[in-house]
């Protein structure tokens, strides 16, 4: 029988699924993620692990994880684990690409309406009493109808907040590294250079994969570049943007305001100084947070798990072990 190790509850079938291949399951009880040394517990004797974001997955951890086969991590993001190391150590590490683009699409869309329309900034006014009239200067924002969207990375989600936007009338553009021009003719998505798409965006939203190419994309240079009324949304990873540069961007108005389901560190301190501004809205991750999404989230990676330790090639692999560890 083997043993998977699964470092948080997760919702849908994806723990019946794993015992009803027969494994032994044990999934640690906290709402926190495990601490270091219960991480190192955990997956000491186990054959598999499924873990989140908030469980980094290094050379370390593989080692103290002689028998583990397959780190199947309940995201499409893998930038908590080190997908190299665990190839060289014979370990697959795995993803969940295809079932949470529109779901997190969705969220990049809502934190774009409630910073331009002022949502949460209202409802906030609204509940300290701020209401005694209607008004007809308050929370005035700008439009997003009709309005010119930049979209960083036009990989699933990317194109998904494409497909949402030309719902909204605005004019599409991004910036990716690699040209499909039929893909973008299909969305009506114009591909410009990254300098452009910042001077040209009323909204800019980034939909990058975090590591080292795009650490810091977003610093002083680009926020300088954008209009002083654009917005910047982010639902990627924080480390995409330089965090003290958009506090300065912000400070100095260089930009509209931001609207972040991403920080360093998550989750952010209270005393950080991005929430000193109304025309900031942050989210706690919540990009794939639907009831649908992060079931079928965690039953993918389920799947990979067991297809691994069933000796196959996992579905939805990361990495690819040149020798792969078996039972
Ligand atoms: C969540 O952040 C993910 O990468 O799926």
């Amino acid at each position: 029988m083997s043993h998977v190790f699964v470092t948080r509850r997760v919702p849908g079938r994806a723990i019946e699924m794993l015992e009803e291949a027969g494994h032994e399951v044990v999934v640690w009880p906290g709402d926190f993620p495990p601490d270091p040394e219960s991480l190192r517990e955990g997956v000491h004797k186990a054959d598999a692990a499924l873990t989140l974001v908030t469980d980094p997955v290094g050379a370390d951890l593989l080692d103290a994880a002689p028998g583990l086969r397959v780190v199947a991590n309940m995201a499409v993001g893998y930038d908590n684990v080190d997908a190299e190391a665990a190839a060289a150590a014979g370990v697959w590490a795995t993803n969940t690409p295809g079932v949470l683009h529109e779901t997190t699409a969705d969220l990049a869309f809502a934190l774009l309406l409630a910073a331009a329309r002022n949502v949460v900034l209202s409802d906030r006014d609204t509940r300290e009493g701020g209401w005694q009239t209607w008004s007809p200067t308050g929370f005035l924002g700008p439009d997003p109808y009709g309005a010119t969207l930049g979209i960083v990375g036009l990989g699933e989600i990317g194109r998904a907040v494409a497909r949402r936007a030309r719902g909204f009338g605005m004019t599409v553009l991004a910036a990716t590294r690699t040209p499909r021009p039929e893909v973008e003719r299909g969305l009506g998505v114009e591909r410009v250079p990254f300098p452009e798409l910042l001077e040209r965006s009323d909204f800019v939203t980034l939909h990058v994969p975090y590591g080292p190419e795009t650490e810091g994309l977003m610093g002083a240079a680009e926020f300088a570049a954008m209009k002083e009324s654009a917005i910047l949304v982010n639902t990627s990873r924080g480390g995409v943007v330089d965090q003290d540069a958009l506090v300065e961007a912000l400070r100095a108005g260089a930009i509209g305001g931001a609207a972040l389901d991403v920080t360093v560190p998550e989750p952010l301190p209270l005393d950080h100084p991005l929430f000193e501004f109304p025309n900031v809205v942050i989210t706690p991750h919540i990009g794939s947070a639907s009831h649908a999404t992060r079931a079928r989230m965690a039953e993918m990676a389920a799947q990979n798990v067991i297809a691994v330790l069933a000796g196959e090639e996992p579905p939805n692999p990361v990495n690819r072990p040149p020798n792969p560890r078996s039972a």
